[in-house]
């Protein structure tokens, strides 16, 4: 059966299909590892053409979040789920209503959060159904702003093992994508003292990342632009055959998600000189954000943003082990979050009485 081949391909747990007649929902949970804790991810909202387009989403996300949770050190497991349909016209409380009710069934095993197409309002919709969401707006709310100080902690870090200095001052970073992130990396930023070349399709985004000293760029001049740092922010793929050889920046760190298009660009920037910041190390900031909701003393932003800023410590701790290995960056990201979840496995139950 094809879906269990699929599912053993890449170790996943388990898959639940959720279907509801009155509001047309159609989604899947893919839980794919719990051997730290429940599994964190969010909800992606997307028209998928296909359910095989949508199965290969949820079971490529579910990994990726297994892999960041483990790297940033939370005990949580990696999960995520995806809802076929349309996020600007489809959204109605019924839908998610009986999406919360099928995270409900699951007991915690799987943590549901904001996702690309889903809103914190929904989370609220959901949570009125179930207590296994995170990401509310009156709790933890918008992730972007401490995983822009993630992904500040993370440029430093890079500046560190390339230079030997994490000073920013002076640097100049060419970020891709003046949205939430962005903007929020930006300030850092230029709060340390860097120079900033920003580029976005949103003119209006632009404008005001100008208006508050950037310096604005064409979105296709912007793998050209002269500077120490490329920061992807927008889009994922953007590390290509098409964009390396172009590139002037030694470092690559940036919070977009799957930024090599494919594993081999890894090598290809390493050929070229230029270091890769791995993005699910850098970006890790947002669900670490999340994590602090889950914490029995309640939601703590100081907390999370501390501990966000241990992003530093944990990347150069991947550029250690790839030296140690002789391992690009990419590939060492992998093996530190694998490393984790072995030892968790390996390490012996103790007998808890009840
Ligand atoms: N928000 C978080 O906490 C978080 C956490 C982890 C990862 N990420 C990832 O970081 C990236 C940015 O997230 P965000 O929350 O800031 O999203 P956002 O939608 O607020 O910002 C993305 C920006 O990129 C711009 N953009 C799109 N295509 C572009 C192009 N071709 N050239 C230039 N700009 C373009 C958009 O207009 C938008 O302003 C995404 O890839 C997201 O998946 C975000």
């Amino acid at each position: 059966m094809k879906l269990f081949k699929d599912m053993m391909e890449q170790d996943h747990e388990q898959l639940v299909f959720c279907h509801d007649k009155v509001s047309g929902l159609k989604a899947i949970i893919a839980i794919h590892d719990t051997t730290l804790g429940p599994a964190l991810g969010g909800l992606r909202i997307w028209p998928y053409a296909t359910e095989e387009e949508a199965l290969f989403d949820v079971l490529r996300l579910s990994k990726g979040m297994t892999y960041k949770n483990a790297a940033m050190g939370l005990n949580l497991g990696g999960g995520k789920a995806v809802m076929m349909a349309d996020p600007k016209t489809d959204k109605t409380e019924e839908l998610f209503r009986a999406f919360g009710q099928f995270v409900d069934t699951l007991g915690g095993r799987y943590i549901t959060a904001e996702d690309v197409g889903s809103s914190l309002d929904d989370m609220t919709t959901i949570r009125s159904v179930t207590p296994y969401v995170g990401g509310l707006p009156d709790t933890s709310g918008d992730p972007s702003i401490v995983t822009g100080y993630g992904v500040f902690r993370g440029i430093q870090a890079a500046l560190m093992h390339k230079y030997g200095s994490s000073d920013v001052a002076g640097k100049t970073v060419a970020i891709q994508g003046a949205g939430k992130v962005g903007t929020y990396l930006m300030s850092h930023l230029l709060d340390a003292g860097a120079k900033i070349l920003i580029t976005d399709i949103s003119p209006e985004r632009v404008k005001a990342a100008v208006e508050k000293g950037a310096t604005a760029l064409d979105p296709a001049e912007i793998f050209d632009a002269e500077c120490d740092i490329f920061a992807p922010c927008a889009l994922g793929g953007v590390i290509n055959d098409e964009s390396i050889p172009r590139l002037k920046a030694k470092i690559v760190a940036g919070s977009a998600n799957n930024q090599l298009l494919e594993a081999r660009h890894g090598q290809a920037l390493a050929q070229r000189g230029i270091l890769y910041a791995p993005d699910f190390i850098v970006n890790g900031g947002g669900v670490i954000n999340v994590a602090q909701e889950l914490d029995p003393a309640g939601y703590n932003r100081e907390l999370a943003q501390a501990k966000a800023g241990k992003i530093y410590d944990i990347l150069l701790e991947v550029f250690a082990l790839g030296e140690e290995k002789g391992l690009q960056p990419h590939e060492a990201a992998d093996l530190y979050a694998e490393e984790r979840i072995e030892k968790a496995l390996a390490q012996k139950r103790v007998y808890i009485p009840c």
